[in-house]
């Protein structure tokens, strides 16, 4: 039997190769947010997911400071039930006041996260349902 002798340089070269390729793929197929956000909005930023719109960078500046856009990404609230979780976190979670962009922000938040808009994470619950008697 015939043995090859390859170097030891040369090895390592093709196993980063190789590592490379496998590397390249699986990102290639990796679920990735901002993929299944564009379904969802018309555009959407693409470091945040959130929807882009003149107001972004002010929504981006009050609200991505203290955890992930996905929070907000998650949620579908009437402009009221925002402005309740508004509240909610200056009183639990020391948001500041927002002072004048609060309208603004609520606008936004209104906007593009109202409950009948589809969300990443959930579906809107089912309406409607015929139930059916299960024959025994
Ligand atoms: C000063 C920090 C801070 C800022 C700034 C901030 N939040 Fe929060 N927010 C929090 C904390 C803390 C929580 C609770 C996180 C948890 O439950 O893990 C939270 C939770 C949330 C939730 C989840 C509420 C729920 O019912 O579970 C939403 C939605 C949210 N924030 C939206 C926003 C929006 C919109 C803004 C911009 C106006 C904002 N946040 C800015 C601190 C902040």
């Amino acid at each position: 039997m015939k043995t090859v002798r390859i170097s030891i340089e040369r090895f390592v070269m093709m196993l980063a190769i190789v590592g490379l390729f496998v590397a390249a793929i699986t990102r290639e197929n990796a679920p990735s947010l901002e993929k299944s956000q564009m379904v969802l909005a018309d555009s959407v930023d693409a470091e945040t997911g959130l929807a882009l719109d003149p107001n972004f960078a002010i929504i981006k500046a009050q609200c991505t400071g203290c955890h992930s856009p996905k929070l907000i990404l998650q949620h579908r609230f009437t402009r009221d039930e925002w402005l309740s979780k508004i509240r909610w976190m200056q009183r639990n979670h020391k948001l500041w006041d927002l002072g004048e962009t609060e309208k603004t922000v609520l606008d936004y938040l209104a906007k593009h996260y109202a409950p009948n808009q589809a969300a990443y994470s959930r579906r809107e619950p089912l309406r409607n349902i015929k139930w059916y008697k299960l024959e025994q």
